[in-house]
């Protein structure tokens, strides 16, 4: 692969990219974060220019492109979406409230290098796929690389990050067993993005991935084929089970969260009081201390923000094997290595 061979791509699945283009990625961000260990100027995108759109809200995603850009010589700017007019789809525009995404992506791509977007949920009017299609809309018209923040479907930066600190807390991940479990929440609007990118993010190491859930909150079948295929590739093994204390058995990480029960034809929204009871039908998935002593002496993850006392104990969260910190901190990293790269 030519090192120059990532420049001007879009960024908006992991699974529309090889192994060697994501380990590339991988190896830059852990280089750059070597640098930022050292206090050593990396300044590749000096004077380059990122635009970044969030429908949802953020902590980690924003201040680490933000605070990655500024390390990196260059800006990121924040568009308040209430202070934009809404970047809409043909068909779906209202006078003087929105404005077409051919046009949106078109003049920011005159005025800078990439543009990033976070969309899901309420924002898409809960149809699975609608958050992907409007990025995916601004991928057609910019010609600046378009980054994925989360969408209804796919966060891939948050899968570098939990691979980063995977490679860093177990090196190397072939045969190590990772486990993908859903998680309690009072909420019942996380979407599917991180458990989405976290496995397809696994099955290009090597890992011996277990997803746990309850019954009825299935992932997508398109990236579970997806991920059947990666690991079959890549040397790696993948299962599915519905029991928590059966998948921790034996794990060395576990990364355990809430997300939704979503209909995933595109066409069928989320219904809250069916997803409400199926969330209260399952509390005991609680990731707790005795849950962890089934493992073997796995690492714990999470994306954050965690509903504590709800998907996880204050005791896991806070205890010896929590990365949960390293874990947001790799988000700066990645994001680092990805831009330098396609910017
Ligand atoms: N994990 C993550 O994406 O965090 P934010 O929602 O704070 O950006």
């Amino acid at each position: 692969m030519a090192a120059t061979d990532l420049r001007g791509r879009d960024f908006i699945t992991l699974m529309e990219f090889d192994r060697e283009e994501v380990e590339t990625i991988l190896d830059t961000a852990h280089d750059l974060k070597r640098k930022w260990i050292r206090g050593e100027p990396h300044r590749l995108l000096e004077d380059k220019t990122l635009f970044m759109l969030f429908y949802n809200r953020s902590l980690r995603t924003r201040n680490s492109f933000e605070a990655g850009m500024t390390q990196l010589g260059g800006h990121a700017h924040f568009l308040e979406p209430d202070a934009v007019y809404t970047p809409a789809l043909p068909g779906e525009e209202k006078a003087y409230s929105t404005e077409r995404i051919s046009d949106v992506a078109r003049v920011l791509a005159e005025m800078g290098h990439g543009i990033a977007i976070r969309i899901y949920g309420k924002h898409t009017g809960w149809r699975y796929g609608k958050g992907n299609l409007l990025i995916r809309e601004f991928a057609r018209w910019s010609r600046i690389p378009i980054i994925n923040m989360e969408d209804d479907m796919y966060h891939p930066c948050q899968a570098l990050a939990d691979v980063m600190v995977m490679q860093e807390k177990l090196g190397d991940l072939r045969g190590k067993k990772f486990v993908m479990s859903w998680a309690y929440s009072g909420s019942v609007e996380k979407p599917l993005a991180v458990p989405q990118s976290a496995i397809i993010g696994a099955s290009f190491f090597g890992m011996d991935i277990t997803l746990a859930h309850p019954k009825g909150l299935d992932l997508d079948p398109k990236v579970l084929e997806f991920t059947k295929k990666n690991v079959t590739k890549n040397g790696g093994a993948f299962k599915i089970v519905h029991d928590m204390d059966e998948a921790f058995k034996d794990a060395v990480a576990v990364y355990p969260k809430a997300w939704t029960a979503q209909p995933t034809d595109g066409k069928t929204p989320m219904d809250p009081d069916k997803a409400k009871a199926l969330f209260e039908a399952n509390r005991h998935w609680i990731t707790t201390k005795e849950k962890m002593e089934l493992t073997n002496d796995a690492i714990y993850l999470h994306c954050l923000p965690a509903d504590r006392g709800m998907e996880v104990t204050d005791e896991v969260m806070d205890g010896p094997n929590s990365v949960i910190i390293e874990q947001a901190a790799n988000r700066l990293h990645a994001q680092k290595g990805l831009m330098a790269l396609i910017l």
